[in-house]
């Protein structure tokens, strides 16, 4: 125990408010759907902070059948690639771990107001809004 307190406003669990931790030691990813602390390693960490997408992060999505196809154009290799896609509504969170040498995409059902989020293990985390 740290001896920090938490105090947590988001009692509904609204997944809008999602917060992602990446431990940069092990790789291990975590979902909160509100205020934690958060240690893997032996290290606190802090939340990611989203950024909107570049040219290079941008998260591309085509209807396909009555899913969501999503993909982005970034290098895949060992040193470099997109590690998870998520999407977040209000009620749900889902996430897909990616791998060096696989293919950036994934598909969702994605159901109304929601954030895209693409996560690169070079360059952080990137997020899209889905109105
Ligand atoms: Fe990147």
């Amino acid at each position: 125990m740290s001896g920090e307190t938490v105090s947590n406003r988001n009692v509904s669990c609204n997944m809008l408010r999602t917060k992602l931790y990446v431990c940069p030691v092990c790789g291990n990813v975590i979902h909160c759907a509100g205020e934690a602390l958060v240690s893997c390693c032996g290290i606190t960490l802090p939340p990611l902070e989203a950024e909107e997408p570049d040219e290079e992060h941008w998260i591309c999505v085509e209807q396909v059948e009555d899913e969501q196809f999503l993909s982005v154009r970034h290098p895949m290799t060992k040193e470099h690639f997109i590690s998870f896609l998520a999407y977040a509504s209000a009620d749900r969170f889902q996430l897909v771990k990616l791998y060096p040498e696989g293919n950036a995409e994934t598909r969702f059902r994605l159901q109304g107001r929601g954030v895209l989020y693409a996560f690169c293990n070079r360059h952080g985390l990137y997020r899209r809004r889905i109105p």
